[in-house]
């Protein structure tokens, strides 16, 4: 009998997921409120659609499957606690609950020796005043739960006003973090297996524009010694919430030199859609394999790579890159091309 893994999520990552597990021979059941048509749903062997609060479609759903991962970190911890008690459950409960919320990360981060921006917790206009007077420079204030893209965040400058800026963001759960000045960015990748074996992948360098990753090189052209302490700070992380799958981490190599935290994610990540072309187990496929209990596969990058995402407003570009030699598009199967909307990416080789 072949082994079924089931994704909890319906979008890109659960799509690249579902392929690269097809390629295994795995068979794939995507869980979603909105699982039917959807990017992950189209080529997944079976799909539920249901909510994530239904219990009855949970417990067929987990029974159905031989192991459960989520592609997003926002799942509710009830959620993962129905199927964990029936099957495998992937990146496990502590690595969500630490990655849902940005004073959570950085505060686990900082409690295991990782350097991260300072950050203070607002609740309200004084914890922020008193945060910005505390500071005394540029900030970046952030929704602590439910970010992504840049989404429920406003940077400020002493002298602005705070009330406009809080009303803006509309939360009462929010994080000041200092405008870290920095020369790039950078994120590792790490497999954890059940048995507590770690996998990593290279590092890769990332470029945002308006909040959104826009470009990833990897191997990131960083000094070793740069490249090998994101790598320990990913493995502490993934030792500390005894994570089960994957977990990316964002860094800060800020002007002075520092790494610093900027956030994790337990699944999939943006910054390392390179890896399907440029290693012979792409995060995908790694991800497959653990769930599956296959064992770790090489991670080595063949050459030099780079990942442009394609939004809603990059779409007509599509014919020129489907033209383009040495190109490899990914699209989403997305039906609507919104402004900023991730609908696929390109990948290409840089050289050795
Ligand atoms: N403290 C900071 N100092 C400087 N730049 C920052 C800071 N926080 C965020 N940024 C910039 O904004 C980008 C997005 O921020 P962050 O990673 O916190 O948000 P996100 O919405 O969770 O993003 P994503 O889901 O795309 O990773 C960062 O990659 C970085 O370029
Ligand atoms: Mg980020």
């Amino acid at each position: 009998m072949s082994t079924t893994i089931g994704i909890l999520g319906s979008g890109q990552l659960g799509r690249m997921l579902a392929i690269a597990a097809a390629q295994l021979g795995l068979a794939t059941h995507v869980y979603a409120p909105d699982a039917d048509g959807s990017p992950a749903g189209q080529v997944a062997t079976t799909r539920t659609t249901a909510s994530y609060d239904d219990v009855g479609a949970l417990r067929r759903f987990a029974n159905s499957v031989d192991a459960v991962t989520s592609e997003f970190e926002n799942v509710p911890a009830a959620t993962m606690e129905v199927i964990g008690a029936i099957c495998m459950a992937s990146p496990g409960a502590a690595a969500l609950q630490a990655a849902q919320h940005r004073i959570a990360e950085k505060t686990l981060a900082t409690g295991l020796g990782i350097p991260t921006p300072r950050f203070w917790q607002v609740r309200n206009l004084d914890d922020l005043s008193l945060a910005m007077e505390a500071l005394g420079g540029e900030a970046i204030l952030k929704t602590c739960r439910m970010g992504y893209d840049g989404k429920g965040q406003i940077r400020l400058s002493p002298g602005d006003d705070l009330a406009a800026a809080l009303a803006s963001i509309d939360s009462d759960d929010t994080i000041l973090e200092e405008l870290i000045g920095f020369d790039g960015e950078i994120s590792a990748l790490l497999a954890r297996d059940a048995e507590g074996a770690i996998c990593h992948f290279p590092t890769a360098q990332n470029r945002h524009r308006n909040g959104i990753l826009a470009r990833s090189v990897a191997p990131a052209p960083v000094i070793p010694a740069v490249a090998e302490a994101a790598q320990t700070a990913a493995t502490a992380l993934a030792e500390a919430v005894n994570l089960v799958g994957l977990l990316a981490v964002e860094f800060f190599i800020a002007t002075d030199g520092r790494l610093l935290f900027n956030e994790m994610a337990p699944r999939p990540h943006n910054s390392f859609h390179w890896t399907i072309e440029g290693s012979a187990t792409s995060q995908f496929t790694q991800l497959a394999r653990v769930l599956a209990g296959l064992g770790f596969g090489d991670t080595t990058a063949y050459g030099r790579w780079q990942m442009d995402n394609l939004l809603g407003q990059d779409m007509d570009r599509v014919p020129e890159l489907l033209a383009q030699a040495g190109t490899h598009l990914h699209l989403y199967g997305k039906p609507e091309a919104r402004q900023d909307r991730k609908m696929g990416h390109v990948t290409s080789r840089l050289g050795d």
